[in-house]
Formats: C-alpha cells, structure tokens, sequence
C-alpha cells in the first residue's frame, strides 16, 4: 500500500450525543507514519473522535477511511487499530506476558496467525519498552509508570494501522511523563507507526507531534506543525489557547496596521486594505529596551513586575492605553529597568490574524 493514502481520513464525520451536535462535520487527513495530536479544551470532542477510529462510537453522518478502506460500517474488531488509555485498561488475573499476548492469542485461535509466532512477537514488545525483567508480574505488583508501559506494549505487539492514545501519561508525575513522552516518540519513529495521540497539555502537543489538530467545541480550528500553530495561529481562540501570548485589536489600512496610534510592521503579502483584526506577539518576540528600534513595532511602556525564573526573566510591562504586556527576556545580561521602556518587535515577529 502507498504511503500516499491517508493512515486515517475522516470526511464530514459529526456524532450526536441525545441532542447535542459533539462532532460537527469534521474533515480531515492524517498521513502514514505521522504522529498527530488532537489538542483542545476539555469536552472539545477529542476522545470522541479518537474513538471513533477504534469503532468504540459510530458516525451519525459522514465517513471514515483507514488506508482507504472505508471503516464506518465495520466493527472494532474488524478494523486493525488498537488504543492506549488513561487508566491502563490491563487484565489484573494475566501476567505481563499474558497480557501483551492477550490479542494475539486470540488471532491464533482464528487461525489468522501461527501459534508459533506469539513468543518472539511478544518478547519484541516486551524488549521495546524494556520490560523483559517483568513478564511474569502481575499488574498490582507494578508502578503506574509501567503499567502504561504494558498498555503501550500490549497495542504495538498488534502491529495496528494506527496506534490511539488518549491522555496515556496524565497518570504518571510529570518527569516521568516526561521520560516516557521521549521513549514513545523514539518508538514511534523507529517502528514508523501512525499514531494518533489525545491530550489537553500543550506542551506535550508542541513537543511531540508532527501534525496538531487544534479542536474546540466539535470542530477543528487548526491543522499544523507546533511551529504554525504556535507562531502562526489563524485566531484568536489558537493563539490564545496554544502558551501564552499578547494579542491586540488591530485597525487595517492601506496595507498597514495600526495598534491605536501606534503603527505595527508585518511581513507578508496580503494584508487587507481595511478592516479590524487582531495581532498575536509572543512573549519571546518581543525586546525590551531604553531605545526605538528603527523599522520596528515601537510602543513606550512601563515595567510594572518581573519575576526571575531562571533561564528567563519575565516582565510585565504597561502601555499607555493600560493594557498588560508579557514580556520574556532571555538576556542574562539585561538589567532590571525601571520606568519608561520600549517595547520592541521586529517586522517578521507579529502574526496577524484576521477572522471572518
Ligand atoms: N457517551 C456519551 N454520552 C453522552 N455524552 C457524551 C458521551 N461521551 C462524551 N459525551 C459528551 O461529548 C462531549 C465531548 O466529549 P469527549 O470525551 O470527546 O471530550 P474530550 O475532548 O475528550 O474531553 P477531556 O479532555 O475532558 O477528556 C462532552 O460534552 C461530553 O460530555
Ligand atoms: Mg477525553
């Protein structure tokens, strides 16, 4: 099969739970070997969908393709998925040999695959996620940590079309969700596997996905790369909702924007002539300085706190209109200033966004 057919696609797809509308005519493309994440807000649908690949819910409109099979009218079993959860999901009466081999077993009984191929495909697994010294644990006599790392095996062993994870870390404690977020990454791209991932942490969207898939109240909002979605959000809901960032109401006119009186340089073509839209500056993108910046977005303020954070300096600085900046400096040798500071951006750092 061609890499060039989508590992999953989605086509006008909506669900409706009793009547409310909680997928709304989603399309959309997730290509062979990627992983992609389905970020938003909690209750935004995202596990709705994810599960919808699975064939946990089905579609009240709309189609759904795996490798260009069209999978809606077939049963879970029938289609070649498998899904990590939260909560570990693990058989407690099975060891961790027995679990990894649970559908495998079950494959061998229809006769799909040979009896003998289960050990070495299990102890594949159980190497990958380096828990070859624990095939004869039972789960209550494990960590969470590796728990999870039973659930990742128990899905890679089964070779799926596409791997689905919703939340599978929110478990663990954040440095050993680190340490694992890193581990399946690597596996993911060592083993070449679609992998379809859930989260609402943003940090772990920007720092493991190929693709991200901003959702918000059942539909998509945005498809991109960390970086377009972080620095090229297409509005105010993605900017907002992706870090923290400084957005301003911006006037259009004659190709140029205006932030009340003060003009803000942009690169790029196709600016409108006229109009209101609004303006995202990260809190990286911005300098703070005792001088203008020629050829710059300039804007006097007045510092008003900085909070030391180590490997940064964050500031809050005051415009004259009262609105709150957030400023991040990363210039060790940058002397808390008091009073009148200009704000500083260069032309190829305010991403304007103009919605409808
Ligand atoms: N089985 C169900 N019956 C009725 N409503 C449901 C059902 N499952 C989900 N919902 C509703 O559908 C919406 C989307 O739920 P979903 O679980 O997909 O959200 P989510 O994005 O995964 O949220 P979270 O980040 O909290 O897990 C929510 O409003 C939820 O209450
Ligand atoms: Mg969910």
């Amino acid at each position: 099969m061609s890499d060039s057919v989508p590992a999953v696609e989605f086509k006008n797809v909506s669900k409706v739970f009793g009547n409310i509308t909680v997928i709304n005519n989603v399309s959309l493309v997730i290509p062979q070997k990627s992983f992609v994440t389905f970020l938003g807000p909690s209750g935004c649908g995202k596990t709705t969908l994810l599960r919808m690949i699975a064939g946990f819910y089905d579609c009240d409109a709309g189609e759904i393709f795996i490798k260009g099979r069209r999978v809606d009218p077939v049963p879970p079993y029938a289609r070649n998925t498998a899904m990590v959860f939260q909560e570990y999901a693990l058989f407690p009466h099975l060891s961790v040999f027995d679990n990894v081999a649970y559908g495998l077993n079950i494959q061998a009984s229809e006769g799909r695959i040979k009896q003998s191929d289960i050990e070495p495909r299990v102890m594949n697994a159980l190497e990958l996620m380096q828990l070859n010294a624990l095939r004869d644990r039972f789960p209550h006599q494990m960590s969470g940590g590796q728990q999870q790392r039973v659930a990742v095996a128990r899905a890679l062993v089964m070779n799926p079309d596409a791997l689905l994870l919703d939340e599978p870390l929110s478990n663990l404690d954040a440095k050993l969700r680190e340490s694992v977020r890193v581990e399946l990454r690597q596996i993911q791209k060592k083993l070449q596997l679609t992998s379809i991932y859930v989260t609402h942490d943003q940090q772990e969207a920007l720092s493991m996905s190929d693709m991200i898939v901003v959702m918000n109240k059942g539909v998509i909002r945005q498809v991109g790369s960390a970086h377009e979605i972080y620095y090229k959000p297409n509005s105010r809901f993605v900017a907002d909702f992706i870090g923290t960032t400084n957005l301003i109401d911006v006037d259009l006119n004659g190709g140029a924007a205006l932030y009340k009186d003060v003009p803000v340089p942009l690169e790029g073509a196709g600016i409108p002539q006229s109009g209101s839209a609004s303006v995202s500056l990260r809190p990286e993108s911005l300098r703070i300085g005792k001088e203008k910046v020629e050829n710059s977005f300039n804007l006097e303020g007045t510092i008003r706190e900085s909070m030391f954070l180590g490997e940064k300096t964050r500031y809050t600085v005051v415009d004259a209109y009262g609105k709150e900046w957030i400023v991040d400096s990363f210039d060790p040798g940058l002397t808390v200033f008091e009073g009148q500071v200009w704000l500083t951006a260069t032309p190829d750092k305010p991403h304007l966004i103009v919605e409808e």
